[in-house]
């Protein structure tokens, strides 16, 4: 915005630095927020040590809280016109001066700090699908608050949905090949090891954490699946995209799937990544995708209160343009939504 003065008859026109100096107004009336939001917190984590407080009751008052403090959140992002740059710094700023109280839970500390060294690693996503809080005082009730979100809700719900999906798939015929793209910690795989062993069916699970494949190792040796049954594989998802790659890599197969991990990958990549996967598949085949929908949790959980900005925010219009310009034959497309429905699965099958 400009401001106009007269100088010896002239018109002169000064920038006014409305827009620099609103944000800072906007910043101050969030860093006051954020000190009430952390005073209030203090005074819920002096009641955790009181005995016999009403432990629900101080439940609903923190998710009260923290629902309005990242309400203001939004509003600033809204405030400053969702200036990447001013938000990215406030993001920060707000972590930095909660750090010393929210960084209590365990699974809040866990998703600021990443210490598998990548976002979502299968360690964090164990911890959603067992759905029980570690940490003790205030920490308990703001893990809680995390695994109540919808998203952690979806989470769990994409993993029982899809392990029925592929109980489904495993049981319309005998010996099939299954490649897990992403497996993290194949919880699925190992709660369907009796329709494994059932139906002589191959999987081979990639991932590119050793950490992840080791854990998932261990389950699966306890669930009585052999390496014949499910092979665990280090490898780079991403080297996929290339046809040729992938088929002389892994051959063709009846089922691939993927959840969790396509939400991370840009859409002209995944476009490319699911050609060909489509390619990969075998004649009567099936891929079986997940997708978080954006209009049904809210992102600023995960930019805000924890540093888990990875994922991409996408709508189940995304998802349709992204289908819609792969070359897949729409007549091969199912869509179902997770029952907390955060989460989408499109089936895509091959005639
Ligand atoms: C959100 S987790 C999902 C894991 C699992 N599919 C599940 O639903 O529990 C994403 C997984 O992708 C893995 N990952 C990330 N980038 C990868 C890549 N380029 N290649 C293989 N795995 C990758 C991570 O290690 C992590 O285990």
């Amino acid at each position: 915005m400009q401001k106009t003065a007269i100088y010896r008859g002239e018109e002169i026109k000064e920038a006014i630095p409305v827009v620099r100096e609103m944000p800072e107004n906007y910043i101050a009336e969030l860093e006051m927020r954020t000190e009430q939001y952390v005073q209030q917190l203090r005074d819920f984590e002096s009641r955790c040590l009181l005995p016999g407080f009403d432990q629900e009751q101080l439940q609903a008052e923190i998710a009260l809280l923290t629902d309005s403090m990242l309400e203001a959140c939004v509003r600033f992002e809204q405030q400053v016109n969702n200036d990447a740059f001013i938000v990215k710094t406030a993001q920060v700023e707000f972590r930095e001066k909660t750090n010393a109280i929210l960084s209590r839970s365990y699974l809040i500390n866990r998703t600021r700090t990443w210490p598998q060294g990548h976002q979502g690693d299968y360690n964090t996503l164990e911890m959603a699908y067992k759905n029980s809080p570690l940490s003790e005082g205030i920490g308990y009730y703001l893990d809680r608050y995390m695994l109540t979100a919808p998203l952690a809700e979806g989470v769990r719900d994409r993993i029982v949905m899809l392990r029925e999906l592929l109980r489904g798939a495993l049981s319309t015929k005998p010996k099939q090949k299954v490649l897990d793209v992403a497996c993290g910690s194949c919880r699925e795989v190992f709660e369907l090891a009796p329709a494994i062993k059932a139906s002589g069916a191959k999987f081979v699970c990639v991932d590119l954490d050793d950490d992840a494949l080791n854990f998932a190792l261990d389950r699966l040796a306890h669930a009585g699946l052999t390496t014949e049954q499910v092979e665990l594989r280090k490898y780079n998802a991403l080297r996929i995209f290339d046809f040729e790659t992938a088929v002389m890599e892994f051959g063709m197969q009846d089922v691939i799937y993927s959840v969790g991990y396509f939400d991370y990958l840009p859409d002209d990549f995944l476009i490319k990544l699911l050609n060909s996967l489509y390619k990969l598949l075998a004649p009567g085949g099936k891929i079986i995708a997940s997708f978080k929908d954006v209009n049904r949790y809210r992102p600023h959980i995960y930019h805000w209160l924890v540093n888990w900005d990875g994922f991409l925010q996408r709508t189940e219009d995304d998802f349709e343009r992204i289908l819609h310009y792969c070359d897949l034959p729409d007549s091969a497309l199912k869509m179902e939504r997770v029952d907390s429905g955060s989460v989408i699965f499109y089936t895509i099958a091959k005639p």
